[in-house]
Formats: C-alpha cells, structure tokens, sequence
C-alpha cells in the first residue's frame, strides 16, 4: 500500500484555534511565513479573507476571490512587503524574524487580532530549531505586546508535548480601538 501524504492534512496549532474566535468575523488574516497553508485553510474555513506570504508558496491552496498570496523573501533588509496593510488578525506560527516585530503591531487594524506562537530558549534541548536566533527568549512575545500596545488576552511559556516535545511561547494580543 501507498501512503498518500498530503500537506494539507495537517492540522492547525490548537492555540490559533483557540482564539481565532476573536479576530472579527470575515475580516481580512495575515498568514505570516504561512508554509504548507494549514492555518490559511483554516482561517479560509472560518471564513475570512487571507492574505498569505511565504519565500515558498509552492504548498499553499491557489490564490482566489478570498485568498491572496504573496511571495516574498521576508528577510532579506527589503521593503515590508504588506506597505501600509491593516489586517484584523496577524497569525505567525513556527517562524521568527525580530526585525519583523515592530510591523506586527502596526499592520494590525484597531481592535486588530496577532496571534503568535513559535519556539523558545529551552528548544535546543529537545531538537529544532535550536539556533538561538530562532528561539524566542524568556517573556519576549509579553514585551512585544508590552512595547507595541497591545492587550495581552492569552500567554503561554513552557512545554508543548504536540505535534512534538518542544519548548514554546505563545501569544494572543488585541490592539487599541
Ligand atoms: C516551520 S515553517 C512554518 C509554516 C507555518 N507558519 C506553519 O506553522 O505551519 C517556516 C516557514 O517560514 C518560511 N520562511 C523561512 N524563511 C523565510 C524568509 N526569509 N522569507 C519568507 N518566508 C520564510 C519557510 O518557507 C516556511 O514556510
């Protein structure tokens, strides 16, 4: 028998979940470095309209009247390639950048929804990413919500048994009206 392995089964992290209930209803996501696509198919699903941007959009679903992909290198010193965008809700998960912190916050709509989840320090002795450029430190998601004024509505820090033993930090955070 063959198994059929379809990037699309893979299901989205159970904190987008968790909190995707907040962002306004049909309003328009940001998928960030948004991979195989499994949260743009979810928030697709939810039925919002999703911009998605990736170096590799060769695994998302195909661009249409509510999904918009955009392939761009988002590390590379060049223009933040969403210009002047507001989003209601920024979803990144398993990718990290900081030069890309400070336009989280102000591509957010007001009362706009970033949701983040990603690795910390601690990660490295589970497996990888263990590179410390891409493990979040201790409370840094907290003050970037800190810094950028964003209302903190859930933070989690410590350890994740799924899909895989790891070290995690998540956020859930609301801009100012
Ligand atoms: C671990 S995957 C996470 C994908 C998705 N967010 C998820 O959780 O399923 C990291 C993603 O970051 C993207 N990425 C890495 N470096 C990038 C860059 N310089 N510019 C744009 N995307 C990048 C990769 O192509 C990959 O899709």
């Amino acid at each position: 028998l063959t198994k059929v392995c379809d990037v699309s089964d893979t299901p989205p992290s159970s904190w987008v979940e968790c909190f995707a209930g907040v962002i306004t209803p049909g309003g328009r996501v940001l998928d960030l470095a948004a991979g195989s696509g499994r949260h743009t198919r979810y928030l697709l699903g939810r039925g919002h309209r999703v911009v998605a941007v990736d170096q590799d959009v060769a695994g998302l679903p195909a661009a249409g009247a509510q999904l918009e992909v955009i392939a761009a290198n988002l590390e590379d010193g060049s223009v933040w390639p969403l210009g002047a965008r507001r989003f209601a809700g920024i979803v990144v998960t398993n990718y990290l950048h900081r030069p890309l912190f400070g336009h989280l916050a102000a591509a957010l709509e007001p009362g706009g929804i970033l949701i983040y989840e990603t690795f910390q320090r601690g990660n490295e002795r589970l497996g990888r990413p263990s590179n410390p450029d891409f493990l979040l430190l201790p409370g840094e998601l907290l003050k970037l919500a800190d810094r950028t004024g964003l209302t903190v509505l859930g933070y989690f820090s410590g350890a994740a048994s799924h899909p895989k033993p790891a070290m995690v930090q998540r956020i859930a955070a609301r801009a100012p009206e």
